[in-house]
């Protein structure tokens, strides 16, 4: 038997998926860049949204350990297809317990798991606030200013 990391985390290190970047003026594409103070590692991870909000791409560099790399790379395999609501669901505990990472190892796929959230709520950032202001002032439009909604009123203040 094989000592110490499990050898799904030496596929992913030695041939990981995914590595790259995307463009990060692309309104589709959501961005993160995370890291762990205590042991100075950063995962960059950045995902392409499709319309219907499909991850239709997913990139990452990461600057940190062997398991900050499989778990980078074992995310971005498992969210490309997956929609934001899904993916956004993924924990820490789905990307360790696949690669069996021990317990010291363990902030590594919370690193992970943090980028993933924070480059899906990049992407919302980027998207939601012009899409809602049109809305909000077609809204506005058809209806007169006094009929529009509270969240209306708020993101026409932006
Ligand atoms: Fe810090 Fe792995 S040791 S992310």
């Amino acid at each position: 038997a094989r000592r110490g990391y499990h050898e799904v985390v030496h596929d992913h290190f030695n041939n990981p998926r995914n590595v790259g970047s995307l463009d990060k003026e692309d309104k589709s594409v959501g961005s993160a860049l995370v890291g762990k103070a205590s042991c100075g590692d950063v995962i960059k991870l950045q995902v392409k949204v499709g319309e219907d909000g499909t991850i239709q791409d997913a990139k990452f560099k990461t600057f940190g350990c062997g398991s900050a790399i499989a778990s980078s790379s074992y995310a971005t395999e498992m969210i490309i297809g997956q929609n934001i609501t899904e993916a956004s669901k993924i924990t820490n505990s789905d990307i360790s317990s696949h690669l069996k990472l021990p317990p010291v190892k363990i902030h590594c796929s919370v690193l992970a798991e943090e980028a993933i959230q924070a480059a899906i709520a990049d992407y919302k950032t980027k998207n939601s606030s012009e899409e809602q202001v049109s809305y909000c002032l077609a809204l506005r439009n058809n209806r007169g200013a006094g009929d529009v909604n509270v969240p209306c009123s708020r993101s026409l203040q932006r």
